[in-house]
């Protein structure tokens, strides 16, 4: 063969080329809508560090979750913002609370033409902001946590959900949940777990979209950003306690978390692109600094890529309209 032989640039010459011999695809089915429901409001509402994002009021859900469908979106992951919150988080057992409803709303709307999931956490219900209930300490009661957890599922599951997806790592929360689905008669209600979720300053905007009561950190929980290794130990757990998919979360800081999983994984693998890495590019190209529709694109085919099934992203509607026109 004679040299320089132009074999890689042959593939690149046209879009045609390109497309044909593109090693990985963005589709509407492998993305998931994450959407906020706030109780009392009248109007949608406008969540400033996340332009293009609101809490939505039930009609306004509603038409996204069926606007979802129109675009073939793969599913949606509802988080409830609630009126009245206590140290407990009880509102998130209420068949009647903001999440329930919201969740039991979509269902009427949607049936069973987009998965709807529910975050299984109570961060949103508890007065003091933390995932789970504290000891007399102030320190996050793991166990404690876990039982108002498993009737958190049954009450989701119960409104209709068709995945739970426990947010909160406290351990055995997957187990938990679990056996009080088998007990209560929902056995088909499967577990998206936020197996590798990491503390993250990337979570910053989504503190505004839930109104967020938490002073300090969630780190006695959530993973050390320095940790690699743990990841496999924490998707294992959650393999072991019933796990139907698992996640990595947040996704564009942890590309390297998501190739180990996805490489170990038997199950499918999500990644979430959280409020900060949604809040970066859209101030970015707000600036004019770069060029918002490639950003958006290229950020979620490198969480593709990097190994994610499914992404969960703020763009999931967006992103499935321009693949449709595309
Ligand atoms: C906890 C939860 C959080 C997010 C999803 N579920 C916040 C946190 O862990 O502090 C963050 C999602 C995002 O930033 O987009 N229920």
């Amino acid at each position: 063969m004679s040299f320089p032989n132009h074999r890689p640039r042959r593939l690149r010459t046209t879009p045609a080329m390109r497309r044909l011999t593109a090693e990985n695809r963005l589709a509407p089915a492998d993305l998931i809508l994450p959407a906020f429901i706030r109780e009392g409001l009248t109007e949608p509402s406008p969540i400033s560090s996340m332009p293009g994002v609101v809490q939505h009021t039930t009609e306004s859900l509603k038409r996204a979750a069926a606007e979802a469908v129109e675009l073939g979106v793969g599913g949606v992951m509802l988080f409830g913002v609630p009126a009245v919150r206590d140290a407990q988080g009880t509102a998130s057992l209420d068949p009647e609370g903001v999440l329930n409803k919201a969740i039991r709303d979509v269902k009427a709307e949607v049936g069973d033409d987009l998965v709807i999931m529910g975050d299984v956490c109570l961060d949103e219900f508890t007065d003091h902001g933390h995932c789970g209930v504290l000891d007399s300490e102030g320190y996050v009661d793991n166990d404690a946590t876990l039982e108002i957890y498993g009737r958190m599922a049954v009450a989701q599951a119960d409104a209709g959900a068709h995945v739970l997806g426990p947010s909160g790592m406290m351990d055995g929360q997957i187990a938990v949940i679990r056996q009080a689905l088998e007990e209560s008669g929902h056995k088909n209600t499967a577990v998206l777990a936020y197996a590798a979720k990491y503390a993250s300053a990337f979570y910053g905007p989504f503190r505004e979209a839930v109104d967020s009561q938490l002073k300090g950190d969630r780190r006695t929980y959530q993973m050390d950003a320095a940790n690699r290794r743990e990841a496999i130990l924490e998707v294992e757990l959650d393999l072991e306690e019933g796990a139907d998919m698992v996640m990595v979360k947040p996704a564009m800081s942890y590309l390297d978390i998501l190739a180990d999983v996805a490489a170990m994984s038997p199950v499918p693998v999500s990644a979430y692109q959280i409020s900060g890495e949604y809040a970066m590019i859209e101030a970015a190209a707000a600036n004019g600094w770069i060029d918002r529709r490639g950003a958006i694109t290229e950020s979620v085919l490198g969480i593709k890529r990097a190994g994610a099934d499914t992404v969960l992203t703020y763009w999931a509607s967006e992103l499935a309209g321009w693949l449709k026109e595309s």
